[in-house]
């Protein structure tokens, strides 16, 4: 219940003024995100290599509804593949994009902007040596952003895309997506979506993940398991091993600020591990989806305004 009001709050401009507006509220979003600049994604993407771990970075910002802020979006990209290029990590740093912050919501044209600024930013992850993975966003957005996956993988086929398990779509999507080279990101799904296209109960989410993480890990793909939950991660490990991968062909993903120390003993464990860093000043919609995943988060919140 608490979960889908901050869900429909992560869409509305009043109270995106309103949380916005709080002081306190910096000092809990830095819990879920790296920081505003460049420099600072950089610096967490250097700190959390130096421990082992991988990374794709996310410039944070959505539905974008103007278009120079959508070319803005797809310059900031180019300047940090730049940077990371300069590190030297090759594909343990790579890119994650929101194709509505770079041109999707723009109307009628939206998909030829998106995919346009999608590839000049697959050009300068190429130039860097690494990848691109491109988010998956409400449901309205899904059969656009395959288009624009498929578009992009005729010149990159190492362009990976996120598939939510709540969908119902999804399993058939996981079919299509699990060829050779195919990277995907399964994970549970963010966004409130209606009965008519998703499963509503956890149990039955969790069910799904498991048909499609049992789909991708037997397909011939490179399985990329974007998870918190234990028990998922793991089913992923047993469907990994009775599929006969090896480690290097399929990974966990986890987001920033969100169970560190599981992310730093999985990469101990010789796993390949991977960490969603968000950065940037755009960071409503993304922390509000952080909180209606898990409503403990909104007392944290709570605790540290009132502990002022
Ligand atoms: P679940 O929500 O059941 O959480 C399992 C456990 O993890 C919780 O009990 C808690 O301990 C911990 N946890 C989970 N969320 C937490 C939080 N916010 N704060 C503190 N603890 C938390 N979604 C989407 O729609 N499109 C996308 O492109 C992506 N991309 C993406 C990338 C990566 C790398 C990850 C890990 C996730 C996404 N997601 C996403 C988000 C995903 O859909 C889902 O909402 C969250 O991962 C939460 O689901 P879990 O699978 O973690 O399980």
């Amino acid at each position: 219940m608490l979960g889908s009001v901050l869900l429909a709050a992560s869409r509305s401009p009043r109270v995106r003024r309103l949380v916005s507006g709080v002081p306190v509220t910096r000092s809990v979003v830095d819990r879920f995100v790296a920081g505003d600049s460049r420099a600072d994604a950089i610096a967490a993407t250097k700190r959390l290599a130096e421990s082992g771990l991988d990374v794709t970075l996310d410039h944070l910002g959505e539905e974008t509804r103007d278009a120079e802020a959508a070319a803005a979006t797809a310059r900031a990209y180019g300047e940090l593949l730049r940077d990371l290029a300069g590190l030297g990590l090759g594909t343990r740093a790579e890119v994650s994009v929101k194709l509505s912050a770079v041109g999707q919501a723009l109307g009628a044209d939206g998909d030829k902007i998106a995919l346009e600024h999608a590839r000049e930013i697959c050009v300068a992850a190429k130039e860097a040596g690494t990848t691109v993975t491109l988010d998956m966003e409400d449901h309205t957005t899904v059969d656009s952003t395959l288009e624009i996956l498929h578009a992009l993988r005729e010149d990159f086929p190492d362009t990976g895309v996120a598939i939510q398990s709540y969908l119902f779509r999804s399993e058939s999507d996981c079919r299509d997506l699990s060829h050779a080279g195919s990277r995907v990101r399964l994970v549970k799904g963010a966004y409130a979506e209606p009965a008519s296209v998703a499963y509503q109960d956890k149990r039955e989410v969790d069910a799904a993940y498991v048909r499609c993480l049992r789909i991708l890990m037997d397909g011939a793909g490179y399985p990329m398991i974007g998870s918190h939950d234990g028990r998922l991660i793991a089913i992923a490990g047993l469907l990994a091993r009775d599929a006969g991968r090896s480690r290097d062909s399929w990974e966990y993903q986890m987001l920033y600020g969100i169970r560190a120390d599981e992310q730093r003993d999985l990469a101990r464990e010789g796993f390949g591990m991977r960490v969603y860093v968000p950065y940037g000043d755009d960071w409503y919609g993304y922390f509000m989806r952080r909180l209606a995943e898990r409503p403990a988060n909104v007392g944290f919140f709570l605790r540290a305004l009132v502990s002022r």
